[in-house]
């Protein structure tokens, strides 16, 4: 049986809602295997607006099981807060839906405390992060001091990494001149919320080894985008994980070649939140009006998208390095009734046309796009729902992404309704 794993190809904010909505109808295992509440996924399930943010999607379909692999930083408390918040929805949340892998590492509220500190005192060269905690929750987790889901079942092992854990950071955040915590303080609040998180926890590895072997769909759903990617992203302006296909499979405990068809969804021009290198970036009337025909609002933090034409040596970039097997090009709609579009096919640096983003920041932020246009559509392209009803110059604009890229479209979705979607090639049929 194929699995389909669903990735961002840009720099997140693709539209992965929809897609991953639509493919978890079909599938019986929706599983997360990076980041952690950093995300935000909005569906619209029968007019009922759902906003998730590190629950997996499988969890509105009650025979669907959700699991958050151990590749997820998961914060607690905003975890019971959006358990609570789903639940007031009439979607039922139980451990019979929702598994969580033990050895998940922990958000705790030094690291969101860190995380916002340090962004402070980057003044203008800061990040943009969400100031959710996730940079230095995965920092601790490297460092082999992080407190896992699992250590909340060992009281004395908690005591003696919360403790460690916070001399540690406790030193950095006096530095930054921030409040220090008392680790008595995050026992206590750690306790409180034990008996509400530990049900949930279990061997996600062995529960979706014995799925795959009794032939059910699994889709792993993933967060962010690949040029958020802590390794083959705008480094450091990234998220500190690996946002590639590859990590479904450390994710979440499975084997390599069982992470299937890599579907990696791309938006039909490019936006970015956050700070760090944008090429193509149009910090003009085009840009502002695709911001606005787009809806180009975080759904995390409600901050302004940057907007830009489609970088094609970006994508294809991402396609190479994360294993992209097909797209799903979202948004196209927004381009309706530009005269003219553009699509960036290589960058000049220092005098020469290269083909991929150099790994240099001041490379990266000196690269200047070759443009190739193409004639832009009067017509409107939203809810189309086959090749036939787009019109010509869309259906140029599209083909000659996918040569530029290297990907074949494997669906095109026309508008935020579940059926508004062209299906080109079914992502678990492989
Ligand atoms: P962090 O993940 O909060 O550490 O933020 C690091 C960078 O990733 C910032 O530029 C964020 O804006 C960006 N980022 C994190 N999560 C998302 C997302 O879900 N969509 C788009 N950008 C994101």
């Amino acid at each position: 049986m194929a699995h389909v794993t669903v990735i961002g190809a840009q720099w997140g904010d693709e539209g992965k809602g929809k897609v991953v909505d639509w493919l978890a109808s079909r599938a019986d295992v929706v599983v997360r295997f990076q980041g952690g509440h950093n995300a935000g996924h909005t569906l619209v399930i029968d007019g009922k607006t759902i906003k998730l943010s590190l629950l997996p999607s499988g969890i509105v379909r009650p025979h669907t099981l959700s699991v958050i692999g151990n590749g997820v930083v998961v914060d607690p408390w905003a975890l019971i807060e959006e358990i609570e918040r789903v639940r007031a929805q009439d979607i039922p949340v139980s451990p019979e839906t929702l598994l969580i892998a033990e050895s998940a590492p922990l958000i705790l509220p030094v690291h969101g405390a860190l995380d916002r500190a340090r962004e402070l005192e980057r003044g203008a060269g800061k990040i943009g992060t969400t100031g959710r905690g996730i940079g230095p929750a995965y920092e601790d987790k490297v460092a082999r001091r992080g407190v896992r889901l699992c250590d909340l079942a060992e009281p004395p092992i908690l005591r003696e990494k919360v403790d460690h854990l916070l001399s540690h950071h406790n030193a950095l955040l006096r530095g930054l001149g921030a409040a220090e915590i008392a680790p008595a303080e995050v026992l206590a609040r750690l306790e409180e919320v034990t008996p509400r998180i530990l049900p949930y926890a279990g061997a996600a590895w062995e529960r979706l080894d014995a799925l795959r072997r009794a032939g059910k769909r699994i889709l792993f759903e993933g967060a962010q985008g690949v040029m958020l990617d802590v390794d083959h992203g705008t480094y450091p302006y990234v998220t500190s994980s690996n946002t590639c296909a590859a990590q479904a499979a450390t994710g979440s405990g499975m084997p390599a070649a069982a992470t299937g068809f890599v579907l990696g969804i791309t938006k039909a021009y490019t936006t970015r939140v956050g700070s760090g290198p944008f090429p193509t970036e149009q910090d003009n009337e085009i840009g502002r009006r695709l911001g606005e025909r787009g809806r180009e609002f975080g759904t995390v933090t409600g901050r302004k998208r940057r907007c830009g034409w489609f970088d094609a040596v970006m994508v294809r970039q991402a396609v190479r390095t994360a294993g992209i097997d097909g797209i799903a090009l979202t948004k196209l709609d927004v381009l309706d009734g530009l005269e003219e579009l553009r699509i960036c096919t290589g960058y000049r640096l220092n005098g020469e046309v290269i083909n991929r983003l150099p790994a240099g920041q001041m490379a990266q932020a000196s690269v200047e796009p070759v443009y190739e246009t193409l004639d832009g559509w009067s017509e409107s392209t939203q809810g189309a729902r086959s090749w036939a009803d787009l019109p010509a110059n869309a259906v140029k604009y599209s083909r000659r992404i996918e040569e530029l890229i290297g990907a074949p479209i494997a669906l095109l979705s026309t508008s935020p309704e579940r059926d508004d979607t062209i299906l080109m090639r079914d992502p678990f049929e492989g």
